[in-house]
């Protein structure tokens, strides 16, 4: 194992009903408040009412940033930067996905220094501060609701970059499984796709001893695994809502990298396509996840063969190490194209001429990944294979 150091510092609020305490949590930080949402799902479901009378009933005075774009925007955050700085708000309630709180995040970040936010995304800026904030998860994926991570794009310049600091934790996010209920099919596949590559990321690395880890990381993608198709059956399943909202806040929350050095070159990699293409992250990663699994196999074909073994259950008799690990990987696609993921580039109308500039932005600070580091060629190469 690797030495490590975890602090997480987000109060977790879990189950249904858990929204009622939304008061109660906001009330050490102040009574101006932002309320940033997305592009009007909260408003379809109810949950924007419930919470604007829940504000307004404790006197709350209430400033809006609507219409945060799934791949959050630079100029969205600084519009939202824009609004605390001139009302003096106290603290940022984020409603929504992902995208909604790690644009809060930014928003956070930037009110309080004296930078541009794109210069914190693109790490010109130290985060020595934030405002606080508070979330309501309405959509199992990222992880986002529990991490210190924010992923946002540059339209204009086709750039998507991650950042984090230790100030940008939620101070608490309340998740109710019944705001999921209203995710679309496509988005709850996503949701899934996504939380099960955030379990890869940290299940392929190098480091020894972590027998512990590595039972975390296979209890979570089976358990995702054997919910899924049922969840897809029918998606207003409060009980398979409740497992894999539970199971997106621990896929990356920090739990499964203690002790191990994660790779996280594919998110790199889909970052670099959803910068240039826009598409749904986990889209992307569905489509060239079991690439780089065929890519860098050889790294560690031990690692590939006891997830091919313990995550899918593949009969070890009479096969070679590499011929298990290529059947885990197989089963992988085949599961996810059952789900109903994307499976190519050509899905999304990716073709072969925009992959220059997606490699090209993939390698903006050079190789990456830490199981295997890939280099332009290896890019390229796992592009060309999702094509
Ligand atoms: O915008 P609205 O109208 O709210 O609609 C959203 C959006 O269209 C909709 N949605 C959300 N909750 C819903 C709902 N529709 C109906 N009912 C609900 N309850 O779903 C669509 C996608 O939402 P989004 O927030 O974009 O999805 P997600 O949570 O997957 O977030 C994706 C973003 O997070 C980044 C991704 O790169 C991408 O930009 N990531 C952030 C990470 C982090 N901070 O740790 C890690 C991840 O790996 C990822 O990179
Ligand atoms: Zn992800």
């Amino acid at each position: 194992m690797q030495t490590f150091v975890y602090h997480n510092p987000t109060r977790l609020i879990f189950g249904e009903g858990v929204t009622e305490q939304l008061i109660e949590q906001l009330e050490p930080y102040g009574s101006k408040i932002l309320l940033v949402y997305g592009g009007g799902s909260i408003k379809r479901s109810g949950l924007y009412d419930h919470v604007v009378k829940l504000l307004q009933e404790a006197n709350k005075t209430v400033f809006e940033l609507a219409g945060v774009e799934p791949n959050p925007r630079v100029e969205t955050a600084r519009k939202g930067v824009q609004i605390c700085k001139e009302n003096d708000v106290d603290v940022i309630l984020a409603v929504g996905g992902g995208s909604v709180i790690d644009c809060t995040k930014l928003i956070a970040a930037a009110s309080l220094h004296d930078a541009d936010a794109w210069d914190i995304v693109q790490k010109k800026v130290t985060v020595e501060r934030a405002m606080p904030f508070g979330t309501i998860l309405t959509l199992a994926a990222t992880g986002s609701e529990m991490n210190s991570g924010s992923v946002i794009t540059n339209w204009e310049t086709k750039e998507k970059d991650s950042w984090g600091s230790p100030h940008v934790f939620p101070a608490f996010s309340l998740l109710d499984p019944r705001h999921t209920v209203t995710v679309p099919k496509d988005h709850t596949v996503y949701g899934m796709v996504d939380i099960m590559s955030h379990c890869f990321e940290q299940y392929f690395h190098h480091d020894e001893n972590t027998h512990v880890q590595d039972r975390f990381n296979e209890g979570l993608l089976k358990t995702v695994i054997a919910t899924a198709p049922e969840l897809l059956k029918d998606l207003s399943n409060i009980t398979h809502r409740e497992t894999i909202l539970y199971a997106g806040t621990m896929a990356l929350n920090g739990t499964l990298s203690m002790g191990v050095r994660g790779d996280w070159a594919c998110h790199n990699l889909e970052h670099a396509i959803s910068a240039v293409h826009d598409i749904p992250h986990a889209g992307g990663l569905a489509i060239i996840f079991p690439h780089w699994m065929q890519h860098v196999l050889q790294e560690n074909v031990e690692r590939f063969k006891q997830f091919a073994i313990r995550v899918f259950e593949v009969h070890p008799l009479g096969k070679t190490d590499e011929e298990i690990a290529l059947e885990g990987i197989e089963k992988l696609r085949v599961f996810w194209t059952s789900l109903g993921a994307p499976e190519r580039l050509a899905d999304y109308g990716i073709e072969e001429n925009t992959l220059p500039t997606i490699v090209e932005q993939a390698m903006e600070n050079g190789p990456f990944g830490q199981f295997s580091t890939l280099n332009a060629s290896d890019c390229e190469a796992i592009l060309r294979a999702s094509l």
